[in-house]
């Protein structure tokens, strides 16, 4: 596929998130509720993650923000549900080297996720990216210290 359908690829999925974001809403039995602003443009994400034996089982968002934040948020809940948090961690630790433009490793998928790697182009946008990410990672932190 040439870089071009590629990037027309990549911007399809990235709408389809936005447009139909999965896992929206609020949990009502979550577990871990993280409020978190990008400090840039005063955009919000309010995360809901339900944590059970150190599995991410369920997670839900909620917000306002660019459609590279919202599509970002909607990709993160996709796949860190059913993960335990030593995983999800992992999986937002290689989405902060892809953000810095880092090659993948080939043996890591990400999914649809690997639709948001031409943001690393974009310095500005990287902290939409990130929000939702820092977010789990910051409840998910959370609860570690909690145990
Ligand atoms: Fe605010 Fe993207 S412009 S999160």
């Amino acid at each position: 596929m040439s870089f071009n359908n590629l990037d027309t690829l990549y911007r399809q999925v990235i709408m389809d998130h936005y447009k139909n974001p999965r896992n929206k809403g609020s949990l009502d039995d979550s577990s871990l509720t993280i409020d978190m602003n990008n400090p840039t443009c005063g955009d919000r994400i309010h995360l809901t993650l339900k944590v059970e034996d150190g599995v991410v089982q369920d997670a839900k968002f909620d917000g306002e923000g660019c459609s590279i934040s919202m599509a970002s948020a909607s990709m993160m809940t996709q796949v860190v549900k059913g993960k335990d948090i030593d995983t999800a961690l992992k999986l937002s630790s290689i989405f902060s080297d892809m953000m810095q433009g880092k090659e993948l490793s080939e043996d890591v998928d990400l999914g649809d996720i690997e639709a948001l790697q031409g943001v690393a182009k974009f310095p500005a946008r990287i902290k939409c990216a990130t929000l939702p990410w820092k977010a789990m990672e910051k409840g998910v932190n959370e609860e570690n210290i909690g145990e």
